[in-house]
C-alpha cells in the first residue's frame, strides 16, 4: 500500500569515472527487472547530479540530493536550493542526516525548515532521525525521536505531512557494521507510527518509514520484510554496485 524505497546515499564519494561505471552497471543490472511497488533513489554528491542524471536509462531509478538549503536564493555562499536540485533531475532529498546534524550543527529547527523548503520546491524530503548509543543505552530512543519529529510536524500542514518520508537511522548503526536487530527496528518503527498517529491519526499508516544503518546484502531481506519497514537507506553498501543491485532486487 505504502510502496517501498531503496535509497543509496553516496555521501562524500564518487568521481567522474566511478560514477559512469556505476550508472552503467546499475542500468544494466536492472534491465528487465520490474517491481511497480519499489523505487530506487541514488543520492550522489550534488556536483555529480547532472552527470548521473544524463546516464540514467532505467525508469526505476530516481535521483536525490544529500542536503538542501533552508533558503530559496540570495547571499548564502556554498548553499544549494531545492529548486536547483530539482533543475538537475532530483525528486528526493535527504534532510537532517546525522552527519549533517553532527558536523554542520543542524538543529531540529533547521531540519524542520529544510523539510519545508524541500516540499515547497516539489521534492520529497527523506527526514533522517535517530538516537546516539548513549541515548539508546539510557532508554531514551523514543523520546529523542519524538523530539526530532515534533519540530517538523509543527511547521508542516497536515497535507504536507503526507509528503514526507522518514528514515530511522540509529546513529550507533551508521557506518559501524552494527545493525539494529530486526526486533529493535520493528518495535521502533511501530513506535514512530504510534507517535505520528497521536498528531495525525490518518497519516500514520500512510507515511513511509525507512531503516538505515549498516544495511548489507546479508541483512537487507529480513529488514525490508518487517511490517513497519517501507524501505532502506543504504550508505557504504550503495557504493558497491553488485551489492546495491542485489538489495534493490530483493523479492
Ligand atoms: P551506512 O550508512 O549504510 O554506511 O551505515 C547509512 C547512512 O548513513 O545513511
Amino acid at each position: 500500500m505504502r510502496g517501498e524505497l531503496i535509497i543509496g546515499n553516496w555521501k562524500l564519494n564518487g568521481n567522474l569515472e566511478f560514477n559512469e561505471l556505476f550508472m552503467m552497471n546499475l542500468n544494466r543490472g536492472l534491465k528487465g527487472w520490474t517491481n511497480d511497488n519499489r523505487k530506487i533513489v541514488i543520492c550522489p554528491p550534488a556536483i555529480y547530479l547532472h552527470q548521473c542524471n544524463s546516464l540514467l536509462t532505467d525508469a526505476h531509478i530516481l535521483l536525490g540530493g544529500q542536503d538542501l538549503s533552508t533558503e530559496v536564493s540570495g547571499a548564502y555562499t556554498g548553499e544549494i536550493s531545492g529548486q536547483m536540485l530539482k533543475d538537475f533531475g532530483c525528486r528526493y532529498v535527504l534532510v537532517g542526516h546525522s552527519e549533517r546534524r553532527l558536523h554542520h550543527f543542524e538543529s531540529n529547527q533547521v531540519v524542520a525548515q529544510k523539510t519545508l523548503a524541500a516540499i515547497q520546491a516539489g521534492l520529497t524530503p527523506v527526514v533522517c532521525i535517530g538516537e546516539t548509543q548513549a541515548q539508546q543505552s539510557e532508554g531514551q530512543t523514543v523520546e529523542v525521536l519524538k523530539e526530532q519529529l515534533s519540530d517538523i510536524f509543527q511547521v508542516l500542514s497536515h497535507e504536507d505531512c503526507l509528503k514526507i518520508v522518514i528514515a530511522y537511522e540509529p546513529i550507533w548503526a551508521i557506518g559501524t557494521g552494527i545493525t539494529a536487530t530486526p526486533e529493535q527496528v520493528q518495535s521502533t518503527h511501530a513506535k514512530i507510527r504510534e507517535e505520528i498517529s497521536i498528531l495525525h491519526p490518518t497519516l500514520s499508516m500512510q507515511v513511509k518509514i525507512l531503516y538505515g544503518g549498516s544495511v548489507r546484502v546479508s541483512n537487507a531481506r529480513e529488514l525490508i520484510s518487517l511490517a513497519d519497514v517501507d524501505g532502506l537507506l543504504v550508505g557504504g553498501t550503495s557504493l558497491v554496485v553488485e551489492d546495491f543491485l542485489q538489495i534493490c532486487q530483493i523479492s
